[in-house]
């Protein structure tokens, strides 16, 4: 498929997941590595549950249009897609827990700690964390030392008490003293935005592009974050839990602090366009070569699942 084809978005990120779930089954196959031990295979059937499981797959599409923008190496690319997956993966099974959201749904299946149990649903997220780091480190991704190096830093990073696991924290303590605008931004930018900045910085990264173009990555990465969050609180409110596969209607019953609650729908799909238009502009000067990644942020801010 070259960048230009005609093909919908949906079709080429369903293309994208084939190989990215092919990756991760092979991950997640009951075939030692060099210093483990052994594989508990009640573990290993809860992370499968956890992974396998029909997400969109939106963030590894993000790491491989990224990195082709450099005209990378495909498969270094697929092995970060598949570990960041991992991070995302181990995120929503620890979300729905009962400590955090407690949601019996997920991806349209029962949540890990439903099929399972809740230890088996935090050792299953705590697996998935740790894997995602063997994924990038290991040398069987093919990529310089400090390339390897840099994108474990950005992950670690993005997924740690500065970016997704603080922004949980905040989202948390959102329910009990509500915060104000820019302090709702700050929370969405850590607990959403930052695995999303990461999957397009680490496209930059592991197509070691220059410093000015990594950084543009990275911006385009925080515009289509925030707009993810953005439109998942929409979708919260207008969409049901079929179109879904997770439960809707949480937030407003939670309590919980977003912008779509704070100023309404309309206010939400005008914003969710700025930041598309903001996130195009940011792509121009890669011209057509940006395609996919242009139809991404529109993808991202207009979905319906
Ligand atoms: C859901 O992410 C959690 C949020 C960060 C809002 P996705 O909407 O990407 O979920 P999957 O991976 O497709 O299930
Ligand atoms: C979760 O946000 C974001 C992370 C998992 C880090 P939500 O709680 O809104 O996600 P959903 O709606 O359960 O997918
Ligand atoms: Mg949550
Ligand atoms: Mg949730
Ligand atoms: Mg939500």
């Amino acid at each position: 498929m070259t960048v230009n084809s005609p093909v919908p978005f949906e079709i080429a990120l369903e293309s994208r997941a084939g190989p990215v779930e092919a990756m991760l089954r092979r991950l997640l196959e009951d075939r030692l590595q060099p210093g483990e031990i052994a594989r508990p295979e009640r573990l290993f059937q809860a992370m499968r549950h956890g992974v396998l499981n029909g997400g969109k797959r939106i963030r590894p599409f993000l790491v491989m249009e990224s990195a082709a923008l450099f005209d990378a190496d495909g498969e270094a690319a697929l092995r970060v897609a598949a570990a960041l997956e991992c991070v995302h993966c181990y995120s929503l099974i620890h979300d729905d827990l009962p400590a955090m959201d407690d949601d019996d749904l997920r991806r349209g299946q029962p949540t890990v700690h439903k099929a399972f149990d809740e230890a088996t649903a935090i050792l299953a997220g705590d697996s998935l964390l740790t894997l995602a780091f063997d994924i990038v480190s290991d040398d069987v991704t093919q990529l310089p030392a400090a390339a390897r190096l840099a994108l474990v830093l950005s992950l670690a990073r993005a997924a740690g008490p500065g970016g997704m696991a603080g922004g949980q924290a905040l989202d948390l303590q959102a329910e009990r003293t509500a915060p104000d605008e820019s302090g709702i931004i700050t929370l969405q930018a850590m607990k959403t935005g930052a695995l999303i900045r990461f999957a397009c910085e680490a496209g930059a990264i592991i197509g070691d592009a220059a410093p000015s173009d990594r950084e543009r990555l990275t911006e385009f990465g925080s515009a289509i974050g925030l707009a993810f969050q953005l439109a998942d609180d929409l979708l919260d409110l207008t969409a049901d839990a079929d179109a879904m596969g997770k439960a809707t209607g949480k937030d407003a019953a939670a309590g919980k602090a977003t912008l779509a609650g704070l100023h309404g729908i309309e206010w939400t799909r005008r914003q969710l366009q700025g930041l598309v238009e903001q996130a195009e502009a940011l792509l121009e000067p890669f011209g057509d070569k940006a395609l996919r990644l242009r139809q991404a942020a529109s993808f991202i801010a207009h979905r319906r699942n």
